[in-house]
């Protein structure tokens, strides 16, 4: 199974158009060690050349660009996605759905939470039916069930989506009244090696479910969003702590590093990083610090083969 990270940013993107943090700022002027990353998507393949796309970014053509597996060539109209998987609905997910539009109707998995969210609250479904269409397969989480799946042209590889505790979208009804599917993880195994990756790019709180698919991934592509609980009210920049955006900071008692100390992979990988978060500075003590726990942060382009 081979794994390319398009985007390793949380929603906004490094360095984020109008922020001036120490970050965002710092990597302008190419006074801090650090790199730019478009925001938080993935795509897994068994045979190199069928791909299925795990989130749609609003970076996701520049990210296709980037990509030349993503561009097979084998027609006059083609694409190596071969299905999309939507993790959430947050608006950093699934608007490069619409970038799709010209294609053949997208194969997309997502929870039923999520479709009905893209029919009402963000309707880009309603309005690709003008355009492509959408092939929604449903991926029947509930609470405390996970869901196992194929997807036809990836052959060989299992896979199961995983109910999370984080948060649906600001936009969403069940933003306060979360449901099971507002926000999945996913655990892809490789039947042929054996080996698991575990993907969940926002992450709020471990529950037994979770800490199950965790403990048996080799490879852990997980929050990396935030350093601290209060990092975006410390800048001034939000109101709002990590926990009330569904994500796990990575210090502090009960933190990611606490949680990946505990696990058994031998990759333990930080993706979906916010701009604000002092680990992008390859200098900062925080990086040294997740060095150190044995914790890489994911970048574009990286590739994972499992
Ligand atoms: C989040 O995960 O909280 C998002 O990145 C927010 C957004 O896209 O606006
Ligand atoms: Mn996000
Ligand atoms: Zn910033």
């Amino acid at each position: 199974m081979k794994i390319i990270v398009l985007g390793s940013a949380a929603g906004g993107g490094y360095p984020q158009w109008n922020c001036n943090c120490r970050n965002c700022d710092g990597l302008r002027r190419g006074a801090i060690r650090s790199r730019a990353r478009t925001q938080s998507s993935i795509a897994i393949s068994a045979n190199g050349s069928d791909w299925l796309l795990v989130n749609a970014s609003p970076d996701i053509l520049a990210q296709i660009r980037a990509t030349p597996a993503l561009q097979p060539a084998r027609a006059a109209r083609d694409s190596g996605i071969a299905a999309v998987l939507l993790m959430d609905a947050q608006v950093d997910h699934v608007t490069g759905l619409m970038m799709l539009r010209e294609g053949r109707p997208i194969p997309l998995y997502c929870s039923a939470p999520v479709w009905q969210d893209l029919q009402a609250g963000f309707p880009l479904a309603t309005v690709l039916a003008h355009y492509c269409g959408v092939d929604w397969r449903e991926l029947a989480v509930a609470d405390g069930e996970h869901c196992s799946f194929t997807v036809p042209q990836l052959d060989g590889i299992r896979f199961t989506a995983v109910p999370l505790d984080s948060k649906a979208p600001p936009y969403s009804p069940h933003r306060e009244q979360p449901v099971a599917g507002d926000n999945i993880g996913l655990l892809a195994h490789d039947l042929v090696t054996g080996k698991k990756l575990f993907y969940a790019p926002g992450l709020g709180a471990i529950a037994p479910l979770t800490a199950a698919a965790m403990r048996e991934a080799d490879c852990l592509l997980v929050d990396g969003t935030f350093w601290t609980e209060d990092e975006m009210i410390a800048l001034g920049f939000s109101s709002k702590p990590a926990a009330a955006m569904g994500h796990l900071p990575q210090s502090g008692a009960g933190g990611m590093m606490e949680v990946l100390d505990g696990l058994p992979a031998s990759r333990k990988i930080l993706i979906h990083i916010n701009n604000t978060n002092p680990i992008l500075d390859e200098d900062s003590p925080q990086h040294a610090t997740l060095c150190g726990h044995g914790i890489e942060l994911a970048y574009d382009g990286m590739e994972i083969l499992l």
